[in-house]
C-alpha cells in the first residue's frame, strides 16, 4: 500500500490523481492533501479521503477548514503547510502537482528526504533540475515524471542502455494556434488561447501550449531528467495526441509510445510503477480507421519554442529566468494586462537582460526566479501605462 501526500489537490493534476487513488483503494491511501484558495474543494476531498494531515494557503482557511470538517486533521498553511505534509512520517509517495515555482521547495525536500516523488510541478526540474537529481540521490528516493510525454519516455527508457540511445523525441499538439496564420496569433484572445484542441488543463499551461513554451519547458525537463544534450531532444507536431514521445536508437530506428490522451494514465504508471494494472483509464481502441500526421514546429510562429532551447543551452540559470518570466507574462496575459505576442517579448526581454550564473543552491536559483520575475513585473507595467 503507498501512502500519499498530493501537493496540489484541487488542480487538474490533483483531481486527476484522486480519481485514480479511488480506482485502486487496495494498493493507494492518501495521507495528506495540500492545496492553495479552493477551500470548498479542499473540504470535500478531504470529507472524502480522510487524509491525516491537510495544508491550504492562508492561517484564515485552515481556521474554515477546521471550524467546517467533520473531523479532526492535523491543519497546517502556507509554505510549510506543504512542506509537513510532504514530510509527514506516514508519507512514502509525494505527488508534486502545484503550479510554478511555488512547487520547488517542496518536491526538493520530499526528493532530499527519500519519498517516490511524482513530479507534475516540471518548473521545479526546468528551474533546478541539477538540484532534483542531487536531492533526490542525497535521498535515496525515486524521481519519476508524471508530464504525459515524460512518462512515456521513462517507459521507453527503462531497463535500455544508454549507449544506444541517439535522440529522444516529445509530441506537441500545437495547441489551438497550430495552423493560424503569423498575424492572427499575435491578435489572439484570452478565449481563444485557453481553448485547447486535445487536452484539458489548468490555465497557466493551457497558454504555455498555445505559445509552446508548454513545449518548450518540457525540452529542458526531459533534458535534465534523461541526462541527454540539447542537440539530442527533438519536437514533433502530432496533432492528435495519440503518441507522446518516441526514443530513436543509433541503428536508425524508433519506438513509439502511444495511449489516450488521459493524464490519469501518466500519474497511474507513476503511483504504481512498475506495475502495470487495470485503472480509470479504457485501453486505447484500435478497431476503426485513424489517421496520425507528423509535422516540424514553425519556430517563427511560436518562438517561445526557440527560447527555450537558447536558455537550455546557456545552462546555469537561464532556464530559472525563462521559466520565471514566462509565469509573470503569463498571468498578465490572463488579466489582460498584456497581449498573446507579448509573452514571448517579455520571455525574450528577460533572457536578454539578465546576466545567467552557474546552478549552485536552491536559494540562489530562487534569487534568479525573483530577479526575473521582478524584471518582468517592470517590463509589464512599462508596456501597460
Ligand atoms: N494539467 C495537466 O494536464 C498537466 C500535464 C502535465 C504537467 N502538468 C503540470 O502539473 C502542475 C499542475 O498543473 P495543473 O494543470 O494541475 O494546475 P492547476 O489546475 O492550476 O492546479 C494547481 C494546483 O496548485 C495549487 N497551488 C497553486 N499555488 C499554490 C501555493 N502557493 N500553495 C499551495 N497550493 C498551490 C492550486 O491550489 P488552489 O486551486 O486551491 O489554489 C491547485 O491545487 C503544473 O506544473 C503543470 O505544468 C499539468
Amino acid at each position: 500500500m503507498r501512502a500519499l501526500a498530493l501537493l496540489g489537490s484541487t488542480g487538474s493534476i490533483g483531481t486527476s490523481t484522486l480519481d485514480v487513488v479511488a480506482a485502486h483503494p487496495s494498493r493507494l491511501s492518501v495521507v495528506a492533501l495540500a492545496a492553495g484558495r479552493n477551500r470548498d474543494l479542499l473540504r470535500s476531498q478531504c470529507e472524502t479521503f480522510r487524509p491525516r494531515c491537510v495544508s491550504v494557503g492562508t492561517r484564515e482557511d485552515a481556521d474554515w477548514l477546521r471550524s467546517n470538517l467533520s473531523y479532526q486533521p492535523e491543519l497546517h498553511w502556507g509554505e510549510a503547510g506543504l512542506l509537513a505534509c510532504a514530510l509527514h512520517a506516514e508519507v512514502d509517495t509525494v505527488v508534486a502537482a502545484i503550479v510554478g515555482s511555488a512547487g520547488l521547495a517542496s518536491t526538493e525536500a520530499a526528493l532530499r528526504a527519500g519519498r517516490r516523488v511524482c513530479v507534475a510541478n516540471k518548473e521545479s526540474l526546468v528551474v533546478g533540475g541539477a538540484l532534483m537529481h542531487e536531492a533526490s540521490l542525497a535521498g535515496g528516493g525515486e524521481l519519476l515524471p508524471v508530464d504525459s510525454e515524460h512518462a512515456a519516455l521513462h517507459q521507453l527508457l527503462d531497463g535500455r542502455d544508454p549507449a544506444s540511445i541517439r535522440e529522444i523525441r516529445i509530441t506537441a499538439s500545437g495547441g489551438p494556434f497550430r495552423d493560424w496564420p503569423l498575424a492572427r496569433i499575435q491578435a489572439a484572445t484570452v478565449a481563444e488561447a485557453l481553448n485547447h484542441p486535445t487536452w484539458k488543463m489548468g490555465p497557466k499551461i493551457t497558454i504555455d501550449s498555445a505559445t509552446l513554451m508548454n513545449k518548450g519547458l518540457e525540452v529542458i525537463e526531459a533534458s535534465v531528467l534523461f541526462g541527454l544534450s540539447p542537440d539530442q531532444v527533438g519536437v514533433t507536431v502530432h496533432p492528435q495526441s495519440q503518441v507522446h514521445a518516441m526514443v530513436g536508437f543509433h541503428d536508425g530506428s524508433y519506438q513509439l509510445q502511444v495511449c489516450a490522451n488521459d493524464m490519469k494514465l501518466p500519474i497511474q504508471y507513476c503511483l504504481l510503477y512498475p506495475d502495470k494494472q487495470p485503472g480509470p483509464v479504457v485501453p486505447y481502441a484500435w478497431e476503426g480507421p485513424r489517421a496520425w500526421s507528423f509535422e516540424a514546429p514553425d519556430l517563427d510562429r511560436f518562438p517561445c519554442l526557440a527560447l527555450a532551447f537558447q536558455a537550455l543551452r546557456a545552462g546555469g540559470t537561464a532556464p530559472a529566468l525563462l521559466n520565471a518570466a514566462n509565469e509573470v507574462a503569463v498571468a498578465a496575459f490572463l488579466q489582460g494586462r498584456l497581449g498573446f505576442w507579448d509573452i514571448q517579448a517579455c520571455n525574450r526581454e528577460v533572457l536578454d537582460r539578465i546576466p545567467v550564473t552557474p546552478l549552485g543552491s536552491l536559494p540562489q536559483v530562487l534569487d534568479a526566479d525573483r530577479a526575473a520575475r521582478r524584471h518582468a513585473e517592470g517590463w509589464v507595467q512599462a508596456r501597460t501605462h
